[in-house]
């Protein structure tokens, strides 16, 4: 039986297909302990969960707290906005976004300050949805159709409320845990799903460092940076000091390094009982099952 009627949608970039979302489901049947280092918004936490699992996951982003912690761990949808409401905060000072006007502004203000997570959750993805194509970069909205899709999202945010299982998630950056974790039990499984660099940095530290101030009025700190010359040294420490001996790690074709270096220098240090293709938007994903020895 397919677990997985449906996919998590926040309006996010980057899709997950079904298939990468099956697979993850038939390879974590057996396993309750999961890290999951880099959450995003939890497409795959949605794909591993089940009553009896416990997930700790971490993301740098605010966006991934509010979902995981507001919707998925929340009991009832709570909410705090009630109508069209300003203010003038962070967004409203710096308009980090071409064409964006004083009401859509204010209103993300009014719910970056006033907003409970579950209202931030939906205002995330309401923001995501008001850009052109998703990308974060020029704004296409005016305050009604920005509070429009804020309320849809709220709407379906509701049916991903009480997720089976436990979650225990960390705003923050998941190395600086890692020695931690490495002293303690071990887990079953880890979903490794790392940012990808397209050209000169990946697109959360590039285009998700605006939208994770606006959506904390300014109080976040900047994202790590990923880039052509520290992504290989951070997937090779995920992979090799992560405490599980199992781990699916997710790569895609077209960025950098490229998904044969990746697999030739990962394979250096873990054995790769598994590879998986799934095409996708005219994009190949890849899915590596890998496998450890714990000291
Ligand atoms: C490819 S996305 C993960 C998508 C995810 N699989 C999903 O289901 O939506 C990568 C994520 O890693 C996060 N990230 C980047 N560096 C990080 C770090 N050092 N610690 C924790 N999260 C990080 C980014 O903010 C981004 O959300």
């Amino acid at each position: 039986m397919n677990k997985i009627a449906e996919i998590y949608r926040a309006g996010y970039v980057g899709g997950a297909v079904q298939e990468t979302l099956d697979w993850i489901e038939e390879k974590s049947t057996d396993a309750k302990r999961i890290i999951v280092p880099f959450t995003g918004i939890g497409r795959h936490i949605v794909a591993v969960q089940r009553a009896d699992t416990e997930i700790y996951s971490w993301d740098t982003m605010a966006y991934s707290r509010y979902i995981v912690d507001g919707v998925f761990n929340a009991e009832k949808a709570e909410s705090n906005v009630t109508e069209i409401r300003y203010r003038k905060g962070w967004m409203y000072e710096h308009r980090t976004y071409k064409n964006i006007d004083d009401r859509c502004a204010g209103f993300i203000d009014w719910v970056a300050q006033e907003g409970t997570l579950f209202d931030k959750a939906a205002l995330g993805s309401a923001m995501t949805r008001s850009t052109l194509m998703g990308r974060l970069t020029h704004w296409k909205s005016n305050v009604e159709q920005l509070y429009t899709r804020f309320e849809k999202q709220r709407e379906y945010n509701q049916d991903w409320l009480n997720q089976p299982g436990t979650r225990l998630h960390v705003e923050g950056d998941f190395f600086a845990d890692l020695e931690a974790l490495q002293g303690g039990e071990p887990c079953d499984l880890a979903i490794i799903d790392p940012p990808k660099v397209v050209n000169y940095s990946d697109v959360y530290s590039l285009h998700f460092n605006h939208f994770n101030q606006c959506l904390t009025n300014g109080q976040a700190s900047r994202l790590p940076k990923w880039n052509r010359r520290n992504a290989m040294t951070y997937m090779r420490d995920a992979v090799t000091k992560i405490p599980a001996s199992t781990m699916l790690f997710f790569y895609v074709n077209k960025v950098i390094p490229t998904y044969e270096d990746v697999k030739r220098v990962l394979g250096q240090y873990v054995e790769i009982e598994e590879e998986q293709e799934f095409y996708h938007n005219g994009r190949s994903d890849f899915a590596l099952l890998l496998h450890k020895d714990l000291p």
